[in-house]
């Protein structure tokens, strides 16, 4: 992970935003006020959260494994550096499905978080696949030593989140309280691209069409309460229908290959604001 002074992302999710941060720290909002709540509903891997480290905010995901391991990492970063330093020393494949089997059936603790930690960076493309029980089922990525932070960085991700609440909700729970002049940034699930297939399975839920309609019409509500927001999605005619009468949207630079059901597909990236960048 990174040498310098501030925090990173700890893990690898699908749809992480840290290799477009380049690109979306140019549309955050420049009257956005530290007095204010910063607001990541679909947090992920928090990408933006930690290119900002606002000073107040308000971090949330439907991923309850997900909230707990930041929480663990928040209130116990050295705890969890020690469990990382014996997974380290003990990875292969074999460890691996053990560990994911002690994964599945242990209840929430620092433990865990740390197997949460291993699991992602040690996985097959650092996926989050659950099956309907809710059971972790990724293969053994074969990435050999697994890229663990380090004590240095837990302690720094610890410093990063507290102030921090963190919170596991859906985004439309987390985005009750928002108030104006607070700034949310929704990055949700992608949808999917043809009728049928998803490229996401964070959680046995999935986010379909339906989702996004109701997403854009929670982004028009809190613009009437005077909230900053920004959304990041895929460059579909169907999502630019949903925002293009009341939002900005703007193509960034930069495509992605998403496979889907053994097809590619390339796909553009939007930035949607209900402010002028
Ligand atoms: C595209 S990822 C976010 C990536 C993040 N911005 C990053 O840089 O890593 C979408 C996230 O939304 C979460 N999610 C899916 N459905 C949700 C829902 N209904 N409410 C809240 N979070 C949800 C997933 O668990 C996943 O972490």
């Amino acid at each position: 992970m990174s040498h310098n002074q501030k925090a990173a992302p700890f893990i690898r999710w699908v749809g992480g935003k840290s290799k477009l941060i380049k690109h979306l720290k140019n549309y955050v909002p420049s009257d956005f006020c530290g007095g204010n709540y910063y607001y990541e509903p679909f947090l992920g891997a928090g990408s933006l959260f930690f290119h900002l480290t606002p000073q107040k905010a308000y971090l949330s995901d439907s991923n309850k494994d997900l909230i707990e391991c930041y929480n663990a990492i928040k209130s116990n970063p050295e705890i969890i550096s020690e469990y990382l330093n014996q997974h380290l020393e003990n990875n292969c494949k074999e460890y691996y499905y053990k560990m994911r089997d002690e994964y599945n059936s242990s209840k929430p603790s620092i433990t865990k978080a740390a197997l949460f930690i291993y699991l992602n960076k040690s996985c097959f493309n650092g996926i989050w696949r659950v099956n309907k029980k809710g059971h972790f089922n990724v293969p053994y990525g074969y990435k050999e030593p697994p890229p663990l932070p380090s004590n240095e960085d837990l302690l720094k991700i610890s410093k990063a989140l507290s102030n921090a609440k963190l919170v596991h909700k859906n985004y439309k729970d987390a985005v009750i309280n928002v108030n104006e002049g607070d700034f949310v940034y929704f990055d949700p699930p992608y949808p999917p691209l043809n009728g049928t297939s998803y490229f996401t399975h964070y959680t046995k839920e999935r986010f379909n069409r339906d989702d996004h309609a109701e997403l854009a019409r929670i982004a028009k509500e809190l613009t009437k309460k005077r909230c900053l927001v920004m959304i990041s999605n895929a460059d579909i005619p169907y999502i630019k229908s949903l925002y293009k009468d009341s939002f900005n949207v703007y193509n960034l630079e930069v495509t992605r290959w998403i496979r889907t059901n053994g097809e590619r597909y390339k796909v553009g990236e939007l930035i949607i604001t209900n402010y002028e960048v």
